[in-house]
């Protein structure tokens, strides 16, 4: 045999040599639950180690992230019931709970960045990430919402806004409401190719924010489809995306893939609740290593063409010194 490829697994050293592949802190995105009160830190049941936090609370995880060399935030509202309606007209409310959140994050914690969710679902009293009329998403309507709850981030101080609601056009509308408005510092991270996922239901746990009637199929993609994607990273990129997402990342490692290879603009993927529920239900178990498995998972993410990951282990990977 003149070649064997073993040679260069023989040792710790040589392995690492050759290693292709590496996750740093850096591309690392921790996403945040955030509930109103004081004092407040609840655990998301779907999923352990994950906490809703009131806005003092929350300050304390920043900081205590930040003292890890973790810097990246995604934040999401628990909005309640009351505070809901049909135009999610909390979202841009100027007391609303996110954007004081945005506010005081940005405020104690400037070199942080702050990435903000831009999507009715979580303000909407009928769970969908659009205005509903006769049980349609209405897309061309739902810009507007988009547009003043996008300015309403930046305003607050949010360094880049991520659109998660799947409209059409919103991109670019996003991008000429910042642009108007003396924003055009702010950045967009698109969740470009987000499918409809049986994954998001622990999410939407954590924030009460299920659809009240029928799905997301008629905006979010059907996990079928690849080629797809590349339309939706394709437009995005047009509109003025600086980043593409892919979401949820373990079921789609061939989507983040097919997008990284079709632009020069950096990929992200979302490692979505569904995801990482299930790897703490199996380790609670007994029945998988935590570390090997989180590790395994955050590597295949980035082998398949991720620069950043949202992962809701970002937080354990660095307290347990796993990278
Ligand atoms: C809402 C939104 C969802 C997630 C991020 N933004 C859920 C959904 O579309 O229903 C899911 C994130 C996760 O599951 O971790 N626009």
């Amino acid at each position: 045999m003149l070649q064997r490829p073993r040679r260069n697994r023989k040792s710790e050293v040589i392995r690492q040599m050759v290693q292709e592949t590496h996750v740093s802190a850096a591309n690392l995105i921790f996403p945040l639950f955030i509930v109103d009160g004081e004092n407040q830190k609840t655990e998301v049941a779907s999923m352990p180690g994950i906490f809703r936090y009131s806005i003092d609370n929350l300050l304390r995880e920043v900081e205590s992230c930040m003292n890890l060399g973790l810097k990246s935030f995604d934040l999401f509202p628990n909005i309640h019931d009351d505070f809901k309606d049909k135009y999610a007209t909390e979202s841009y409310r100027e007391e609303s709970l996110y954007l004081r959140a945005i506010r005081a994050v940005k405020k104690e914690f400037p070199e942080a960045c702050v990435i903000t969710d831009v999507a009715m679902d979580p303000y909407s009293s009928d769970g969908h990430d659009g205005i509903v009329e006769n049980g349609e998403i209405l897309n061309d309507e739902t810009l507007d919402v988009l547009g003043k709850m996008a300015l309403a981030h930046a305003r607050s101080g949010a360094d880049i806004i991520a659109p998660s609601d799947m409209m059409d056009g919103r991109v670019g509308y996003i991008r000429k409401t910042l642009d108007e408005a003396g924003f055009n510092n702010v950045s967009i991270m698109s969740y470009s190719a987000k499918y409809a996922s049986a994954f998001y239901g622990p999410f939407r746990d954590a924030l009460n924010s299920a659809p009240k009637f029928g799905d997301k199929k008629t905006y979010q993609m059907n996990p079928a489809n690849q080629r797809e994607a590349l339309i939706e990273a394709n437009l995005d990129e047009l509109e003025g995306a600086d980043f593409l997402m892919v979401k949820p990342a373990l079921a789609y490692l061939d989507v983040i893939k097919l997008i990284k290879d079709n632009t020069e603009l950096p990929v992200a993927a979302y490692n979505v609740s569904g995801e990482y529920a299930m790897i703490k239900a199996a380790v609670q178990n007994g029945w998988l290593n935590e570390q090997r498995a989180t590790m395994e998972v955050l590597t295949s993410i980035r082998r398949a063409g991720a620069t950043a990951i949202l992962t809701y282990h970002a937080k354990e990977v660095l307290l347990n010194k796993w990278l």
